[in-house]
């Protein structure tokens, strides 16, 4: 572009040229060391600077306005006023049509983010809950057509909310088009794969893989005599593993996601990205070569679509986790956004243990207190089973034993360890390991289940407390709380999934109900009603959450120690002033002094969340079983 050209005279192509320039090295760098030995390394360069031109000049013009708008404010994500729902589109409201006609709800809860669980075409019979895909440019025609996703997406936009959409990158279905050519025996599509003419390799693999489905998919290859091969198979046998190292897959699979977002997803989730790698030897999971991968693409949507950020699913330990939010070169580079397992796993473990020891260790020693163009998503429950990720030295680090205390977490959340207030299953025991991991809902796992087949509200009420102080911390931690669909009403476990062929294998259906919408009249007209106390004291905790500046994620969280073990604390650090915020993970009264609260920054001993005064500066703070306090 010439120098006097004036601003108003700026074309798309100059548009587009200034992005490419920005994000060129982030994008060139990382596929020059990736494929830049492969023979046809030149090809594939034409072939990608040309399917990010073609991208660019089919992305719609409403689209292009928002990538301008979110170029000017690239923090939109960080905002407070971020808050996530997700669910199933069949299962929250039938179709896609059906979902538009929904939209006033989630506006009335403060919703500006969406997560439509996958929704694009599946294969036919059992599909991992639509993880399995056999067709990424079509929608599951139960949920609609892509001109309904449009509008879909296009009728969020229009109230302020963006569109998650599950973009599965480690795998395909078997039918997917590209596996059943290679299925034929063509030698290009086998390419796509990672197949073998016998087990050797794949015995030298699975020496040191992780099996992720032991009980009802076991191992990580599977034999089809048809084409005399093992097939890389991580998850289910119908989902094929896809090999990133051939550079024709990074090229396909760009050009999906380019397509996707020129359909109006603004949230892509990468799904299940630890996997994207193998090398003998490892656990193939997080090898450096996935970061390289996800910074490329990254930076290619940075050129054609900048309205659009990187939600990376990778349920793995901290150390594990941080480098897919930007760690070290990839820094401000790679996912927008990953799921906070860590934090999820804590919370459920300090309120099983009524202790926060390990919660406040692991929370103070693992995470930096911002991050660059990133920021986590934080929830309690998903559509995932919890699986308990506490290592052997943070549990040391406390005085537990990390297998024991993994065990307890398990039989806890199962419900069967004497005492516990939950109800919940257990999921892929693995006899070998020991490993158990659970499934149930956020309402049932947090005891009002078996409250209210007691009949005590004194322990409905604690239950009602667990899952309100629960959200009111994810609220404040710092990233997009996402509430998940159901929880806000307290929907308790669904055990007829047992009865249904295709899921009865996978108790994850236990926490995957439909949606209840009379339950929803009953909240909104009874607010003393059990799903009316969880829905108002939810939307409450929202609507605090969009007007409170100290959330922006961008604003430090430093992990406070209290010396009170019943207590979680931390302090979200503006430059106007701080937040401190404060739980109380046990069903007993605790005290703090106020010179504590004024000590670690709260100026005012205001209760941003009750709006009310938390006594004088000089007592104590009483805090009744499961309180939350986020104090200015
Ligand atoms: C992710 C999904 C999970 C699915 C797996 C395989 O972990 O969240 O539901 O089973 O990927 O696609």
């Amino acid at each position: 572009m010439a120098k006097n050209v004036s601003p108003s005279a700026l074309t798309d192509k100059d548009i587009f040229d200034l992005r490419y320039a920005r994000s060129h090295g982030d994008l060139w760098t990382m596929l020059d060391r990736l494929y830049g030995a492969h023979p046809g390394y030149a090809a594939f360069q034409d072939a990608l600077d040309q399917a990010l031109r073609s991208a660019w000049e089919e992305r719609p013009a409403d689209l292009k306005r928002l990538d301008m708008q979110r170029d000017l404010e690239p923090d939109w994500f960080q905002r407070p006023e971020m808050n996530g729902y997700v669910f199933y589109i069949d299962r929250f409201a039938g179709d896609l049509q059906g979902v538009i006609d929904k939209l006033d709800y989630l506006k009335e809860m403060g919703i500006t983010y969406v997560h439509f669980m996958p929704c694009l075409k599946p294969r036919p019979g059992d599909n991992d809950g639509g993880y399995s895909v056999m067709d990424y440019r079509a929608i599951n025609p139960a949920f609609g057509t892509m001109a309904d996703f449009e509008a879909a997406t296009a009728a969020c936009r229009a109230l302020g909310m963006s569109v998650c959409l599950d973009m599965v990158v480690n795998h395909t279905a078997k039918e997917h088009a590209w596996a059943q050519k290679a299925r034929a025996g063509d030698p290009a599509y086998r390419a796509y794969y990672l197949m073998f003419p016998d087990d050797t390799l794949p015995r030298q693999y699975e020496k040191t893989l992780v099996e992720i489905f032991p009980d009802n998919a076991p191992g990580s290859f599977t034999w089809y005599e048809d084409m005399a091969a093992w097939v890389w198979t991580t998850f289910n046998e119908h989902q094929w593993d896809l090999n990133w190292a051939n550079p024709q897959v990074f090229l396909e699979m760009l050009r999906t996601m380019l397509y996707l977002a020129n359909r109006g997803a603004e949230i892509l989730r990468l799904d299940a990205v630890a996997f994207m790698w193998k090398r003998m030897g490892t656990r193939c999971q997080s090898e450096p070569e996935v970061h390289m991968l996800l910074q490329a693409l990254r930076a290619a949507c940075r050129i054609v679509c900048p309205a659009v950020i990187h939600l990376e699913e990778a349920i793995v330990s901290p150390e594990e986790m941080l480098p897919y939010l930007g760690r070290g070169e990839h820094d401000g580079k790679e996912g927008n956004l990953a799921y906070h397992n860590s934090l999820m796993v804590q919370v459920w473990s300090a309120l099983a243990a009524r202790d926060t020891t390990l919660m406040t260790h692991v929370m103070s020693s693992h995470f930096p207190p911002v991050l660059t163009n990133a920021t986590y998503a934080t929830y309690l429950r998903c559509h995932d089973d919890i699986g308990w990720a506490v290592t052997d030295e943070d549990a040391a680090a406390v005085g537990l034993n990390g297998f024991l205390h993994r065990r307890f977490l398990a039989d806890f959340y199962e419900g069967v360890f004497p005492g516990s207030f939950a109800a919940g299953e257990l999921f892929q025991h693995n006899p070998e390991t020991g490993d158990k991991r659970n499934s149930g809902t956020l309402a049932s796992l947090a005891g009002l289940e078996r409250a209210q087949e007691s009949g005590d509200p004194a322990h409905i009420g604690l239950a009602i407390d667990r899952i309100l102080m629960g959200h009111a911390l994810i609220a404040a931690y710092g990233g997009i709380p996402l509430i998940y669909m159901g929880d806000e009403i307290a929907l308790l476990n669904a055990y007829d999934y047992r009865d249904h062929p295709p899921h009865a294998h996978d108790s994850r259906w236990l926490h995957r109900p439909k949606m209840d919408w009379a339950r929803v009249e009953m909240a909104r007209a009874a607010p003393d009603s059990v799903p009316g106390r969880v829905f108002h004291g939810l939307t409450s905790i929202l609507a605090r959450r969009s007007t409170t500046p100290e959330l922006h994620a961008q604003n430090a969280t430093e992990v406070l120690q209290t010396g009170n073990t019943a207590l979680f604390a931390f302090a979200r650090r503006a430059p106007t002033g701080s937040l401190v915020c404060v739980f109380n993970f046990t069903e007993a009264w605790q005290v703090i002094p106020a010179s504590w609260m004024v000590g670690h920054g709260a100026r005012q001993l205001h209760d941003v969340l009750s709006d009310a005064a938390l006594g004088d500066r000089h007592g104590a703070i009483a805090l009744p079983p499961y309180a939350r306090i986020w104090s200015r």
